[in-house]
């Protein structure tokens, strides 16, 4: 029989991917449109990495999501129990794959478009009570995103238990929201993300991500978080 935690991982990937704006589950899924051209992150992040990044990587994480779907429809067709527990880990790691990147692609914008300005707002007042300064907060970031072993992820989220800003990581396609976290900002910690410009000096590419972050994207999804939290308790 599939077990309660099988099911409550599909549900929870549901609602992650549609919340994402990624669309309904049995849905077939697309890869979103940037909202930029691939050059718009230069000289931080190259045309040539964006465009692999977005074309190939996020675009083969859709493609896995897909199948996966479909075979687990096939699976509940059939009653194949079994064969749905063994679908999980297609689901979960390209659902995080497709849900964790677009995501990424909001969170980033040009240096001449507005990147890395952080204006006055509730969540620079949150940013600034909790961790002392924007730069303060991005040294928390990158030192703890620097710990992950392999592929993974690092967040600053909304952690609704305890009604305030986090600092977190998720490895490989883990997505924030599977240890009940809001993703606010993620930084793509995989090689795929910067090895063609940074090679292996990792610490350069997470020194100079903070140049091209979307603070009107970050900001938004902060003051989201906290009128669902304030709503809810
Ligand atoms: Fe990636």
């Amino acid at each position: 029989m599939l077990s309660t935690r099988a099911l409550s991982a599909t549900r929870q990937l549901a609602r992650a991917t549609s919340s994402a704006g990624a669309g309904a589950v049995r849905c077939k899924h697309t890869v979103p449109d940037l909202d930029y051209d691939y050059n718009e992150l230069e000289p931080v992040i190259s045309a040539k990495i964006m465009q692999l990044h977005h074309d190939k990587h996020h675009a083969a994480y859709v493609a896995g999501l897909n199948v996966a779907e479909e075979k687990m429809r096939a699976a509940q067709k059939a009653n194949d129990l079994a064969g749905q527990v063994a679908l999980q880990p297609a689901l979960r790691f390209n659902a995080g794959g497709h849900v964790n990147h677009t995501i990424f692609w909001k969170n980033l914008i040009g240096e001449k478009n507005g990147g890395g300005q952080l204006a006055e707002c509730a969540l620079k007042s949150a940013i600034e009570q909790k961790y002392g300064s924007l730069a303060k907060l991005s040294a928390q970031v990158n030192a703890k995103t620097a710990t992950i072993m392999g592929s993974g992820w690092g967040w600053l989220t909304f952690d609704p238990a305890k009604g305030s800003l986090d600092i977190i990581t998720t490895a490989n396609q883990d997505m924030a929201a599977g240890v009940g976290h809001v993703p606010l900002l993620g930084i793509d910690a995989w090689e795929h993300a910067y090895y063609l410009d940074y090679n292996n000096v990792k610490a350069d590419y997470f020194k100079n991500i903070w140049r091209v972050i979307n603070w009107k994207d970050v900001s938004q999804r902060y003051d989201a978080a906290v009128a669902k939290h304030r709503a809810a308790n």
